[in-house]
């Protein structure tokens, strides 16, 4: 009966044996696997985010198989589409040709859950998240960070300098929702999913500038400001503007709460 947030032990998912003891210990039912390394810091250590992102999974599909744990959780990225796939409501099906390390092994992550369920028939399930947003935990080293960040900065200093242009527009998703999706995949009848890839998953699509005057309307004195050629831009430039998340509503009743205001007003709520 874990308390919220309590954790009990801590282990590196690239340690196999490790990795066994503990799953062999407390004989989980599920198993959420959210060890990666995100974009933005992948670029710095490309072999270490290939390492973490594409092992960690593998160790845990393989135990999975067994110790015959009965479900997992791998979640996928925005990062998996890139710069010829279509910006605006991505459908799930297109060409995807990620450019970011990241993205190259989410995709390929994508694949091997896919195979591993026609395969071996494990009960693997997972989404594509767009940005999470979230006012319980830190910025991480992605590139859709900067919607965090901006609240931290907005209540600490008044002003926030975006890494990204104004007009980049990216899919977002508030933590809540998130978590809420999550759990929803998780508990939907097997019968009823369609994809054992990855789902798509939508939820805001908004740009630094507007999310800039959003906050304003709460915080008037609010300033932002840009730089220009930061590195994470050529990341967001090849990313989708938004999701489109048909499968997802149809498969499992996919439908986020919050839009760009009341997610605004709920983190600065909470972060103050
Ligand atoms: N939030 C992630 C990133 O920016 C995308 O999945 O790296």
């Amino acid at each position: 009966n874990p308390k919220d947030g309590e954790i009990f032990e801590t282990i590196n998912v690239l340690d196999k044996s490790a990795l066994k003891a503990l799953l062999e210990k407390y004989k989980p039912t599920q198993v959420y696997l959210l060890a990666a390394m995100l974009s933005a810091t992948g670029e710095q250590y490309p072999m270490k985010a290939w390492d973490l992102n594409m092992n960690g999974l593998l160790n845990v599909l393989d135990l999975a198989l067994e110790l015959g744990i009965k479900k997992i959780f791998w979640p996928s990225s925005i990062a998996v589409f890139g710069p010829h796939s279509p910006k605006k409501d991505t459908p799930q099906y297109c060409v995807m040709d990620p450019n970011s390390i990241y993205g190259i092994s989410k995709l390929a992550g994508e694949r091997l859950c896919e195979y591993y369920h026609n395969k071996y028939g494990l009960d693997i399930r997972s989404v594509r998240y767009p940005g999470i947003i979230s006012w319980k935990t830190a910025p991480g080293g992605g590139t859709t960070d900067y919607a965090v960040h901006i609240f931290f900065e907005a209540l600490k200093n008044g002003k926030y300098t975006s890494f990204l242009s104004a007009q980049t527009a990216l899919p977002m998703l508030y933590m809540e929702d998130a978590v809420a999706g999550t759990i929803a995949l998780m508990d939907a009848p097997e019968e009823q999913l369609t994809i054992r890839s990855s789902y798509n998953l939508g939820g805001l699509s908004f740009t630094p500038a507007e999310i800039a005057e959003e906050i304003k309307k709460i915080l008037p004195n609010f300033e932002m400001s840009y730089v220009e050629n930061d590195p994470r831009q050529t990341i967001a430039d090849s990313w989708p503007a938004s999701i489109d998340d048909t499968s997802a509503q149809k498969d499992w009743n996919w439908k986020p709460k919050f839009d760009l205001q009341t997610m605004t007003k709920d983190m600065i709520e909470n972060l103050k």
